[in-house]
C-alpha cells in the first residue's frame, strides 16, 4: 500500500501497563497507577448519580453540535458560542488543528519535551517540526520568536508544561504572543488549568480580543475526572472555529460523554476542592524531594518531574513492581526523571515509601 512516507519509522502511541496487567504480572494485591495525570479523586458525584439514571437514548446519533455542554460553558468562560469546539479529548482538537494547518511546505514550532501529540500530528502531515529545548523546565519563548519564518503555521505551547509541570508567567507569555505575527495559530494547550494555583496568573480566555490568532484547549480528562468520557474543547475567534469544524468528524463526541461532562462543569465545588487537596499534596513532594536532595521541577499540575538515582527505566520499573504505575522520562525525553501523577495522601505516602526502598539501595551501592 502507498502509506504516507511520514509514517516510516512512527510508531502507535504506546499505552503505559494498565493497573490488571501489573497485578497479574507482578502477583499483587493492589496496584496504584500514577502514571496519566487522571483524578485520584475520581469525578463529581453528580456524574455517578446521572449515569444511574439512564437518561440517555442510546440509539440516537449524539448532538453534533453539542449544545447543551456549549452554552453551559459559553456561560461559564463569558464567550459566544461560537468560540467554542470540541473534541473527542484535546487529543482530537490537536489532530483537528494539524489536519487543517500544517503540510508539507509549512512548519510549526514547540518545545522540546513538551506533549508529543504536537510532533506526532506535524509528522503525519508533512510539517516540518521546529523543537526548541526547554530552558530549566520552561518554554523558551526567545528561541520561539527566532525560529518563526513565511513557511510557520502552528506554533504550540503547552501550558503548564507536559511532562515538566511548570507554567510560564502570564506577562511572559503576553509578551511573547505580542510578537507573534497575525497569521500564525498560536495553541495554548491548558490542560491542567484547573491545578493551578499561582498567584496572579491571568486567564487566558480573556486575551482572546487582544490576540485573535490564540485558541485554548482544556480538557475533562484531567481535574473533572472523566479521561474515559473523551471530552476536550477549545476557545477561539469563530473564524478560527468555524474553519476547524469542517475537520472535524461530525458527532466526534458521544451522548454519554456530552452530558456527564455538564454535570461534572456544574459541580465547581469539587473542581474547587480537587485544587486544593492537590495543591497540598503537591507541596509534599516538594517537600520528599527537597529532604532526599533529588531534583523536582516547580509544578502547578496534578504531576511533578522528579529525578531519580540510576537509569529512570529501572527505576519505574522497581516501582512497578512495588505496586506503582508511574512513567520513565527516558520515554518522555527526559531521562534520570520519572513523571509521577500526586495522588491522594495515602498513595503519596505508600509511594514516597517505595521511592525510599530505592535510595537506600542506590546510596548503600555507592
Ligand atoms: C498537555 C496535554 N494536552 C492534551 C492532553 C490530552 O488530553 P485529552 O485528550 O484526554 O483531553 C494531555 C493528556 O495527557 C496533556 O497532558
Amino acid at each position: 500500500m502507498n502509506w504516507k512516507h511520514a509514517l516510516k519509522g512512527m510508531t502507535p502511541y504506546k499505552p503505559g501497563r494498565s493497573i490488571e496487567e501489573v497485578i497479574r504480572l507482578y502477583g499483587l494485591k493492589e496496584v496504584v497507577k500514577l502514571a496519566s495525570n487522571e483524578n485520584p479523586y475520581g469525578c463529581s458525584p453528580a456524574v455517578k448519580e446521572f449515569i444511574e439514571t439512564d437518561a440517555i437514548q442510546y440509539e440516537i446519533y449524539p448532538d453534533g453540535y453539542a449544545s447543551a455542554l456549549r452554552s453551559k460553558l459559553a456561560a461559564k468562560h463569558d464567550v459566544s458560542e461560537d468560540t467554542l469546539l470540541f473534541g473527542n479529548g484535546s487529543d482530537e482538537i490537536i489532530m483537528v488543528i494539524s489536519r487543517a494547518l500544517l503540510g508539507k511546505g509549512t512548519n510549526t514550532i514547540m518545545a522540546t519535551t513538551t506533549f508529543p501529540q504536537y510532533a506526532h500530528n506535524a509528522k503525519i502531515e508533512g510539517a516540518e517540526i521546529r523543537q526548541i529545548p526547554l530552558r530549566d523546565g520552561q518554554h523558551d519563548l526567545e528561541g520561539f520568536v527566532r525560529a518563526i519564518d513565511d513557511e510557520t503555521s502552528v506554533i504550540w505551547v503547552c501550558n503548564p508544561n507536559n511532562p515538566t509541570g511548570n507554567l510560564l508567567p502570564s506577562d511572559t507569555l503576553q509578551a511573547f504572543l505580542e510578537r507573534v505575527p497575525e497569521h500564525i495559530l498560536v495553541v495554548l494547550d491548558e490542560a491542567y488549568f484547573e491545578y493551578i494555583t499561582a498567584d496572579a496568573h491571568t486567564d487566558s480566555v480573556t486575551w482572546l480580543e487582544k490576540f485573535p490568532n490564540i485558541i485554548i484547549l482544556r480538557t475533562f480528562s484531567k481535574a473533572y475526572g472523566l479521561a474515559s468520557f473523551r471530552v476536550g474543547y477549545a476557545i477561539a475567534q469563530p473564524e478560527i472555529i468555524a474553519n476547524l469544524n469542517k475537520v472535524r468528524n461530525p458527532f466526534n463526541n458521544n451522548s454519554i460523554g456530552l452530558a456527564v461532562a455538564e454535570k461534572a462543569l456544574a459541580d465547581q465545588a469539587f473542581i474547587h476542592q480537587c485544587r486544593q487537596v492537590n495543591h497540598e499534596q503537591r507541596d509534599r513532594f516538594k517537600q520528599y524531594a527537597t529532604e532526599k536532595k533529588l531534583h523536582m521541577f516547580d509544578s502547578e499540575t496534578n504531576f511533578v518531574l522528579l529525578a531519580v538515582p540510576g537509569d529512570a527505566d529501572l527505576a519505574a520499573e522497581q516501582l512497578l513492581q512495588q505496586g506503582f504505575i508511574i512513567r520513565s522520562g527516558n520515554a518522555l525525553g527526559t531521562p534520570g526523571y520519572v513523571r509521577v501523577t500526586i495522588g491522594t495522601e495515602q498513595q503519596n505516602s505508600d509511594f514516597f515509601a517505595a521511592l525510599d526502598t530505592l535510595l537506600v539501595v542506590e546510596g548503600s551501592a555507592k
